[in-house]
């Protein structure tokens, strides 16, 4: 079969066949639950406790954002007569992507999440680019301006940390520590045989792995840029 092109239309949904209804409503479904997953981790322990009054409102920013996002990605979904507003009531422990149950004790949690989560969550979405689902195109170029925001803001703050001495430093290692192998698990495994019909549908543009590699040859220098040592890949070899 060669690679489906067309645009699909919310009143098209119906008539494509269930393979492409099931990967389109998945698709949207995790993308909405990453969105809001973010404050559910950082927005009560957060946008209060953030260092300046700059950050605090800066933390608020981000997470209305997100939820933003999300409103969005549920609207994509309304579009086609799903409702899925039951993810706003979801447990933590029972979120889509494991990147989302965890917990964000330092600052320095909080600035590498913005740096490599939201830099994965860019990814995520920049698969959607060209999608054949019409309706994404609406939606995606604000998106992705703000995860950019998102991602330097954490980078700016990490950046901080290390130069703030030598205990901001050491925060700021095991935070990147801790999230890069979060990140690197979220493309999820090398071989995937759900993502190469994603993008027989069009509806992904990268193999997880090729996502992977790209994702690795982009933060590793932004990670030695704030001054900081990239961890051991290995660690994340969960995605194997
Ligand atoms: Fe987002
Ligand atoms: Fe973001």
């Amino acid at each position: 079969m060669a690679q489906f092109n067309d645009k699909v239309e919310p009143m098209d949904f119906t008539k494509m066949p269930k393979e492409y209804q099931d990967l389109l409503t998945r698709l949207l479904t995790i993308q909405a639950d990453c969105e809001i997953g973010g404050p559910h981790i950082y927005v009560d322990h957060w946008t209060l406790r953030a260092p300046t009054v700059d950050d605090q409102w800066r933390v608020a920013r981000i997470a209305a954002e997100e939820i933003d996002h999300c409103r969005k990605m549920l609207r994509l979904l309304g579009l086609l007569d799903i409702d899925r507003s039951d993810i706003l009531t979801r447990p933590r422990s029972k979120r889509e992507v494991d990147a989302f149950k965890e917990d964000m004790p330092t600052w320095a949690d909080f600035a590498a999440f913005g740096m490599l989560i939201d830099k994965v969550g860019e990814y995520q979405l920049e698969e959607m680019n060209g999608s054949t689902y019409r309706p994404i195109e609406d939606y995606l170029g604000q998106i992705l301006r703000e995860e950019k925001g998102h991602i330097s803001y954490g980078q700016q703050q990490l950046e901080k940390l290390v130069k703030s001495g030598d205990e901001g430093r050491e925060q700021a290692q095991a935070a990147v520590d801790k999230w890069y192998t979060v990140g690197l698990d979220m493309f999820g495994q090398s071989q995937s045989a759900r993502t190469e019909r994603y993008i027989e549908w069009g509806l992904k543009r990268r193999t997880n792995e090729e996502a992977r590699r790209q994702y690795i040859a982009e933060v590793d220098p932004l990670i030695e840029g704030v001054g900081l040592v990239v961890p051991d890949k290995l660690k994340g070899r969960k995605y194997l």
